[in-house]
């Protein structure tokens, strides 16, 4: 143990390691982290979403017994960019590498990756699965070609041509990472390809080949709805500067919303029921389901939880499209009446100035950031 009066010598390289729910893996994973990284000047920043399992006193045992290692606490927020974005930031180590704290992935090779930035010959290095060398444990056959669609498309937005486009694994320099962290989407799960989109010069990169182990304590935090913040993501780095990725989301989803109306005024209809009783019920439907479908779509790292909270979303946002159906008609009607615009163009003009008004209002009174 160092004396407290000696200062540490400053760390050359930061681990970050994002966790949520972690418990039975991070004791382990500092030994494994250790052992892998010897007597390099290191530190390492857990970044933890507030975890239900107690992965948060486990870390902070941890840190209490080796100051090189660090906790932080993010309360209310869950995600995993933004979580490895700020604990890129709370360090000033000239080099930083990202690592998952499930001992998915091999820190063995992290001494290597640290050699190579070091010695100025790339400024990014990527852990790579699918390079010669390298592999994907027992992955099945979905999970495989799940992976190797986003991987190509991946190619769309970062221009380089990475054999692992989607690794969560790597490390990078600090003018690298400080050149691109003000552009960052933060958006979903992908944070190596937002830092390659983001960065305003082509970054050098390096794929070092490794296994992708199986996961044994605690399960996968990624379920298929991540699926949704890639293809956010993506659409915010290619529109991203015209109209956002959220209000791409939102209106995606209302046009949705259009055929739920649709399909419960026909059913209603088929039953005999009352028009005005029927256009009635299918507009709260259609509002109760764009509110649940944001909720989880495009609202994933504000999402509403617990019966409360969802309870005054739901309240808020349909008080919100209530509002956005006033103001709809009410354009709609003025255009048509007092600019003779014809019912196609004035009807498009009502629709457009609710879709902009709900989502607007929406994300300030049912989804507050
Ligand atoms: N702080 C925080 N907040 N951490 C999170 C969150 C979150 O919302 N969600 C997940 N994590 C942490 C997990 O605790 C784990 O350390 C790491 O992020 C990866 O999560 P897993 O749940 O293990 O994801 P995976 O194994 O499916 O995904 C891995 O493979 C992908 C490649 O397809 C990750 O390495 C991804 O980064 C990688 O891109
Ligand atoms: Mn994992």
């Amino acid at each position: 143990m160092s004396d407290a009066a000696t200062p540490r010598a400053p760390a050359e390289v930061a681990i970050v390691v994002p966790t949520f729910n972690e418990v039975g893996n991070v004791a382990r994973l500092a030994d494994a982290l250790r052992s892998a990284l010897g007597e390099l000047a290191y530190e390492v920043v857990f970044v933890d979403d507030d975890s239900t399992d107690g992965t948060r006193d486990a870390v902070a045992a941890i840190a209490r017994a080796d100051p090189r290692f660090r906790l932080l606490h993010r309360i209310g927020r869950r995600g995993l960019s933004t979580a490895v974005i700020e604990g890129m930031l709370s360090t000033t180590a000239p080099i930083v590498a990202v690592i998952d704290a499930d001992l998915q992935h091999d820190e063995r090779l992290l001494p290597d990756m640290v050699a190579l930035l070091r010695a100025g010959e790339a400024d990014v290095a990527v852990g790579s699965r699918y390079m010669a060398g390298g592999g994907v444990g027992t992955w099945d056959a979905r999970r495989q070609r799940v992976s190797g669609l986003a991987t190509r498309l991946a190619r769309l937005i970062t221009a380089a041509d990475l054999s692992d486009p989607m690794s969560g694994f790597f490390a990078i320099t600090r003018p690298a990472l400080d050149g691109a962290v003000r552009d960052l989407s933060g958006q979903g799960y992908k944070i190596l390809l937002d830092l390659l989109a983001s960065s305003p010069t082509r970054l050098r990169i390096r794929e070092l080949p490794y296994s992708f182990r199986n996961r044994e304590a605690g399960e996968s935090k990624l379920d298929t709805l991540i699926v949704w913040e890639y293809l956010l993501l993506l659409i915010d780095k290619l529109i991203g500067h015209i109209v956002p990725a959220r209000f791409v989301s939102f209106m995606f989803i209302g046009g949705v919303g259009v055929f739920v109306h649709m399909g419960v005024l026909a059913s209603l209809n088929a039953l005999g029921t009352r028009f005005l009783v029927a256009q009635s019920v299918a507009t709260g439907v259609a509002m109760v389901f764009n509110f649940f479908v944001n909720n989880q779509l495009t609202y994933r790292d504000r999402r509403l939880r617990g019966t409360w909270p969802v309870l005054r979303g739901l309240v808020t946002f349909m008080l919100v499209c209530a509002f956005g159906a006033v103001a709809n008609v009410g354009i709609a009607e003025y255009l048509f009446a007092d600019y003779a615009y014809g019912w196609f163009s004035a009807g498009l003009a009502g629709i457009l100035v609710g879709a902009v008004w709900n989502y607007a209002a929406s994300s300030v009174f049912t989804w507050r950031s």
